[in-house]
Protein backbone atom coordinates (compact mmCIF):
# COMPACT_ATOMS: atom_id res chain seq x y z
CA UNK A 1 0.00 0.00 0.00
CA UNK A 2 1.53 3.53 -1.07
CA UNK A 3 1.89 5.72 1.59
CA UNK A 4 -0.23 9.10 0.12
CA UNK A 5 2.35 11.52 -1.14
CA UNK A 6 1.27 15.23 -1.93
CA UNK A 7 2.05 16.74 -4.79
CA UNK A 8 1.01 19.85 -6.86
CA UNK A 9 -0.68 17.84 -9.17
CA UNK A 10 -3.56 17.77 -5.80
CA UNK A 11 -3.41 21.26 -5.34
CA UNK A 12 -7.43 22.57 -5.48
CA UNK A 13 -5.63 26.17 -6.07
CA UNK A 14 -6.71 27.86 -2.62
CA UNK A 15 -3.98 28.51 -0.65
CA UNK A 16 -6.03 27.30 2.93
CA UNK A 17 -7.59 24.24 1.22
CA UNK A 18 -4.09 23.11 -0.05
CA UNK A 19 -2.20 23.45 3.20
CA UNK A 20 -5.34 21.92 5.10
CA UNK A 21 -5.01 18.96 2.65
CA UNK A 22 -1.30 18.59 2.83
CA UNK A 23 -1.76 18.60 7.07
CA UNK A 24 -4.35 15.70 6.48
CA UNK A 25 -2.21 13.49 4.33
CA UNK A 26 0.84 13.82 6.86
CA UNK A 27 -1.76 12.85 9.50
CA UNK A 28 -3.36 9.78 7.01
CA UNK A 29 0.87 8.66 6.61
CA UNK A 30 1.22 8.71 10.34
CA UNK A 31 -1.73 6.90 10.85
CA UNK A 32 -0.81 3.82 7.78
CA UNK A 33 2.72 3.82 9.39
CA UNK A 34 1.47 3.52 12.86
CA UNK A 35 -0.71 0.46 11.97
CA UNK A 36 2.60 -1.00 10.13
CA UNK A 37 4.26 -1.11 12.69
CA UNK A 38 1.66 -2.54 15.16
CA UNK A 39 1.79 0.64 17.53
CA UNK A 40 -0.25 0.20 20.74
CA UNK A 41 -3.98 0.26 20.55
CA UNK A 42 -4.65 3.51 22.89
CA UNK A 43 -1.86 5.39 20.61
CA UNK A 44 -3.35 4.45 17.93
CA UNK A 45 -7.02 5.05 19.09
CA UNK A 46 -5.80 8.30 20.10
CA UNK A 47 -3.97 8.79 16.47
CA UNK A 48 -6.99 8.25 15.03
CA UNK A 49 -8.94 10.56 17.17
CA UNK A 50 -6.37 13.30 15.50
CA UNK A 51 -7.36 12.76 12.34
CA UNK A 52 -10.78 12.99 12.99
CA UNK A 53 -10.85 16.04 14.68
CA UNK A 54 -8.70 17.62 12.32
CA UNK A 55 -10.36 16.16 9.08
CA UNK A 56 -13.77 17.65 10.65
CA UNK A 57 -12.02 21.15 10.94
CA UNK A 58 -10.89 21.04 7.48
CA UNK A 59 -14.52 20.02 6.17
CA UNK A 60 -16.01 22.99 7.93
CA UNK A 61 -13.29 25.13 6.30
CA UNK A 62 -14.67 23.96 2.86
CA UNK A 63 -18.26 24.23 4.27
CA UNK A 64 -17.72 27.71 5.16
CA UNK A 65 -16.46 28.42 1.60
CA UNK A 66 -19.11 27.21 -0.01
CA UNK A 67 -21.91 28.93 1.91
CA UNK A 68 -20.02 32.19 1.55
CA UNK A 69 -19.93 31.89 -2.38
CA UNK A 70 -23.46 30.17 -2.47
CA UNK A 71 -21.41 26.95 -3.75
CA UNK A 72 -24.14 24.84 -6.14
CA UNK A 73 -22.89 21.48 -5.28
CA UNK A 74 -23.04 22.33 -1.26
CA UNK A 75 -25.25 19.71 -0.35
CA UNK A 76 -23.91 16.92 -2.18
CA UNK A 77 -20.02 17.93 -1.23
CA UNK A 78 -21.82 18.01 2.62
CA UNK A 79 -22.86 15.05 2.23
CA UNK A 80 -19.81 13.64 0.97
CA UNK A 81 -17.84 15.26 4.52
CA UNK A 82 -20.58 13.70 6.51
CA UNK A 83 -20.04 10.04 5.10
CA UNK A 84 -16.54 10.65 5.50
CA UNK A 85 -16.56 11.63 8.65
CA UNK A 86 -19.16 9.05 10.23
CA UNK A 87 -16.69 6.13 8.55
CA UNK A 88 -13.54 7.41 10.86
CA UNK A 89 -15.80 7.88 14.05
CA UNK A 90 -16.88 4.24 13.80
CA UNK A 91 -13.17 3.18 12.67
CA UNK A 92 -12.36 5.09 16.34
CA UNK A 93 -15.40 2.98 17.64
CA UNK A 94 -14.02 -0.38 16.53
CA UNK A 95 -10.71 0.35 17.68
CA UNK A 96 -11.93 1.77 21.03
CA UNK A 97 -13.87 -1.74 21.35
CA UNK A 98 -10.36 -3.75 20.28
CA UNK A 99 -10.32 -4.15 16.54
CA UNK A 100 -6.88 -4.32 16.05
CA UNK A 101 -6.39 -3.67 12.19
CA UNK A 102 -2.96 -5.65 11.32
CA UNK A 103 -2.79 -3.90 7.65
CA UNK A 104 -3.65 0.25 6.62
CA UNK A 105 -5.98 -1.35 4.13
CA UNK A 106 -8.13 -3.46 7.13
CA UNK A 107 -9.72 -0.25 8.20
CA UNK A 108 -11.56 -0.24 4.78
CA UNK A 109 -10.79 3.18 3.95
CA UNK A 110 -9.40 2.89 0.63
CA UNK A 111 -5.64 4.34 1.24
CA UNK A 112 -6.78 7.06 -1.03
CA UNK A 113 -10.14 8.46 0.60
CA UNK A 114 -8.58 11.44 0.86
CA UNK A 115 -7.18 11.62 -2.42
CA UNK A 116 -10.60 10.80 -3.48
CA UNK A 117 -12.60 13.11 -2.21
CA UNK A 118 -9.93 15.88 -3.29
CA UNK A 119 -10.17 14.68 -6.74
CA UNK A 120 -13.89 14.43 -7.26
CA UNK A 121 -15.16 16.94 -5.00
CA UNK A 122 -12.72 19.47 -3.87
CA UNK A 123 -11.33 20.20 -7.21
CA UNK A 124 -14.43 21.23 -8.69
CA UNK A 125 -14.97 23.75 -5.37
CA UNK A 126 -11.18 25.07 -6.17
CA UNK A 127 -12.62 26.18 -9.43
CA UNK A 128 -15.20 27.71 -8.42
CA UNK A 129 -13.49 29.42 -5.84
CA UNK A 130 -11.36 30.61 -8.31
CA UNK A 131 -13.65 31.70 -10.12
CA UNK A 132 -15.14 34.23 -7.62
CA UNK A 133 -11.64 35.17 -7.12
CA UNK A 134 -10.92 33.54 -3.96
CA UNK A 135 -7.26 31.80 -4.06
FE1 LIG B 1 -14.26 18.43 0.61
FE1 LIG C 1 -10.88 18.78 1.30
Amino acid sequence: MPFVTWSEEYSVNVKVIDQQHQKLLELVNGLHAAVESCIEKEQLRQMLVELVKFTAIHFSTEEEYMKKYDYPQLASHHREHRILLRHLNDLVNAVSGGFRPTFYSDYDVSTDWALLHIEEHDRGLGAFLNSKNVY
